[in-house]
């Protein structure tokens, strides 16, 4: 069975952890795709040569989750030919065999338009920085800032700026707790599966 749950959104909406549990609930394969542009902007040097020559290797770094590597991988993100270095990969993984889900910010627009599935979760600026700042410490204040930043640069870049697609399902998450996420996401999932499963 080809089928792919595609889940984009703004920083700490909670797309990874909505994920990872659709992907246990189904049996379905995940693929973080956020950890790959971390991997690029942390790889420094010439960020296209990085991406065209990314291993799984790269992917394990221990300093992928902090903010200075989210914001480097926002910069690199914004350009074309890393992109296109990365694409054939995720399309490979989301029709690949047995169903997959993707989270990012244009799985929905760019990666896997047919997606079975999508998904735009979301949150309230307010919200998503204090999730980070639980996950991260530091000044609240300017995990804010950086949020905001970040959001800025994935929505106003030209090439796959961040966007619900059309057809995808909003789930907003300022109100819900990590439980009720879930069930909502695996409610949308449950109800486009083939009845033959
Ligand atoms: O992948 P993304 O950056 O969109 O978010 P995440 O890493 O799944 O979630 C960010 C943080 O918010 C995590 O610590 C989650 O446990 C938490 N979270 C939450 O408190 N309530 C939710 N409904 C979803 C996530
Ligand atoms: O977990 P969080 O939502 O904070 O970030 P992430 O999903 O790990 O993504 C880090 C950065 O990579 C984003 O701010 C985007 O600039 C970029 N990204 C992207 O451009 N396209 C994707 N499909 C996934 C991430």
């Amino acid at each position: 069975m080809i089928f792919t749950v595609a889940i984009d959104g703004p920083a700490a909406a909670g797309k990874g952890t909505i994920s990872r549990a659709v992907a246990a609930r189904f049996g379905f394969r995940h693929l973080d795709t956020g950890l790959l542009y971390r991997a690029v902007g942390a790889l420094g040097g010439d960020p296209v040569a990085a991406a065209r020559a990314l291993s799984p290797e790269d992917l394990a770094r221990d300093d992928l989750r902090t903010l200075e590597a989210g914001q480097a991988a926002s910069r690199v993100a914004a350009i074309p030919e890393v992109r296109a270095a990365l694409l054939d990969f995720q399309r490979r993984f989301a029709r690949s065999e047995g169903g997959a889900v993707l989270d990012g910010r244009d799985i929905g627009t760019v990666i896997c338009p047919e997606a079975e599935v999508k998904l735009f979760v979301t949150a309230s600026p307010q919200v998503r920085a204090h999730r980070r700042w639980l996950e991260v410490g530091g000044d609240a204040a300017q995990v804010l800032a950086e949020v905001l930043e970040r959001d800025a640069r994935d929505m106003g870049r030209a090439e796959a700026p961040l966007r619900a697609a059309a057809d995808a399902v909003v789930i907003d998450t300022s109100a819900l707790g990590i439980d009720e996420a879930v069930e909502a996401a695996c409610a949308v999932v449950a109800q486009r599966l083939p009845r033959t499963r």
